[in-house]
């Protein structure tokens, strides 16, 4: 091959290299003019055939162009090699002075309800109660009878209750129509039955009542609390709502009003109203529960000796203390699954509530 091929060879290989758009595009001209098949390594091939005269000056000129076109190869892929890595950045740049997203725990909200039901559990764990749980099925007899509510006590009505159509085996295994509880007070019986006093409990749940208006709901929530021992009285029951009220609505006086009352599984019994200074609206009273002596015909219908255990026992709208407390103003929005609302009202998985932390910062 003549000098004036080599180089036009050199500038077509140059040429080559300089227009060579990416890494993979350099390759293939690397391959293509040094490869083992490359236009120059076919020419050094040549070598072995000529006189040692042209081999010499044929050589050095051939290694002059393999020595420019590696060169240049190398210059060319280090920039290419520069701007690949300059473009990758630009495509994963993280901007870090993006907030924090949320994520799957900070997005999730507790429902006011479920965050207040650990707000109540967390006081009277403190105060030595369990938790305990009955099903939202209950027989008639649990429901009712056990309590002293007669067959023909008013809130047996169909008006109130709703039964289940057919009926199934009772505890004590006598065939009793089913009910959907229409208060927590059956969770009372079934620990009663099950355990030896001394007992403290509070039994969380759904209950059921054919009522539906701003203020009424067909399921809603109660928090029942029970203690049975062989000395417990009027007293520790009033020191212990007492107690309740304060660390729940997180005030360092709470007045509160005991008014007489009738239940039939209670005697005495009374209904509780806390003064509305408690949530920032003084001059008001908020009715909040139920509660009494256990009645001694409830607790021998459990099986114990009324002249040996005594107790005291209370009921309290969950959802009713959750409106109060967080202002929230109809108790339906309560059970719509609007995701609007839940956000509004409800507390992040990170929210929980403990004494020494505080309720509800
Ligand atoms: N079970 C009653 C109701 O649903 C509330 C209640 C009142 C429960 C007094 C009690 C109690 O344990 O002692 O209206």
């Amino acid at each position: 091959m003549a000098g004036a091929d080599l180089g036009a060879l050199e500038t077509e290989l140059l040429g080559e290299i300089a227009s060579a758009a990416d890494l993979a595009g350099i390759e293939q001209v690397r391959v293509a003019a040094l490869g083992k098949k490359g236009r120059v390594s076919e020419l050094m091939a040549t070598l072995g055939k000529m006189a040692p005269d042209e081999r010499k000056s044929f050589g050095a000129a051939i290694n002059q162009v393999k020595t420019k076109v590696s060169d240049a190869l190398d210059a060319r892929k280090a920039l290419l090699d520069k701007a690949a890595t300059a473009a990758k950045l630009a495509a994963e740049r993280a901007d870090v002075t993006l907030p924090v997203r949320p994520g799957p725990m900070g997005e999730g909200r507790i429902h006011p309800v479920s965050q207040v039901f650990d707000e109540i559990a967390e006081i009277f764990a403190d105060m030595g109660f369990r938790i305990a749980e009955g099903p939202d099925i209950e027989t008639d007899d649990l429901n009712f009878t056990r309590l002293n509510i007669p067959p023909e006590h008013p809130a047996r009505q169909m008006h109130d209750t709703f039964y289940l159509k057919t009926p199934g085996t009772s505890l004590t295994g006598e065939k009793a129509p089913f009910v959907l509880r229409t208060h927590t007070s059956p969770v009372q019986i079934r620990t009663m039955m099950n355990q030896k006093p001394p007992i403290r409990i509070i039994a969380p749940g759904r209950v059921y009542r054919m009522d539906s208006d701003a203020t009424h709901t067909p399921m809603f929530h109660q928090i029942e609390g029970l203690v049975i021992d062989e000395t417990t009285h009027f007293g520790h029951m009033k020191w212990c709502l007492e107690e309740f009220c304060k660390a729940f609505f997180e005030v360092d006086q709470v007045k509160m009003r005991f008014r007489a009352s009738h239940f039939p599984f209670t005697e005495p019994s009374a209904e509780v109203d806390v003064g509305a200074e408690a949530i920032g609206k003084p001059g008001q009273w908020l009715e909040i529960l139920g509660c009494g002596m256990v009645h001694p015909k409830v607790i021998a219908n459990c099986g114990l000796d009324p002249e040996k255990y005594q107790g005291w026992a209370f009921g309290m709208g969950l959802d009713r203390i959750t409106m109060l407390k967080y202002g929230i103003p109809d108790l339906r929005d309560m059970f719509n699954a609007d995701l609007r609302w839940l956000r509004h009202y409800g507390f992040s998985a990170f929210d929980v509530p403990t004494l020494a932390g505080g309720m509800s910062t």
